[in-house]
């Protein structure tokens, strides 16, 4: 699931998360990661990935696709408190060719809103 789009660490869809953090894969080494965890698109187990998912494909926040894992991974460890500028400020780093954004962003504010509420849930 995880792509390559430029190989140089420009367009984040790359995007995985090494040790919980958003992290461009095409700059690190295989060797690098002896140790550590890794969690990509195609891990099953993270809640915060799999809201995302079914997110994006509610509202079809995507056209081509090529970007969509790097922008969930990215998205997936932000607070759920941020605001729509904030978002888009946290991707700025994740480029859709397609330019998708408007779609990208109402899926990652609805589903870290809906991450809020239920954690303010008791
Ligand atoms: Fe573009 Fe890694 S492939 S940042
Ligand atoms: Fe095609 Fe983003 S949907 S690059």
């Amino acid at each position: 699931g995880t792509k390559e789009g430029c190989g140089a660490g420009d367009c984040g869809a790359c995007t995985v998360l090494v040790d919980d953090q958003p992290t461009l894969s095409c700059l690190v080494l295989a060797a690098e990661l002896d140790g550590r965890e890794v969690v990509t698109i195609e891990t099953e187990h993270d809640p915060r990935v799999a809201r995302l998912r079914d997110s994006f494909l509610a509202q079809a926040a995507f056209q081509c696709g090529y970007c969509t894992p790097g922008m969930i991974m990215a998205a997936s460890r932000l607070p759920s408190g941020i605001d729509r500028d904030a978002i888009r400020s946290a991707l700025a780093g994740n480029l859709c060719r397609c330019t998708g954004y408007p779609k990208i962003i109402r899926a990652i504010e609805r589903t870290l809103r809906r991450t809020g509420r239920d954690a303010a849930k008791p």
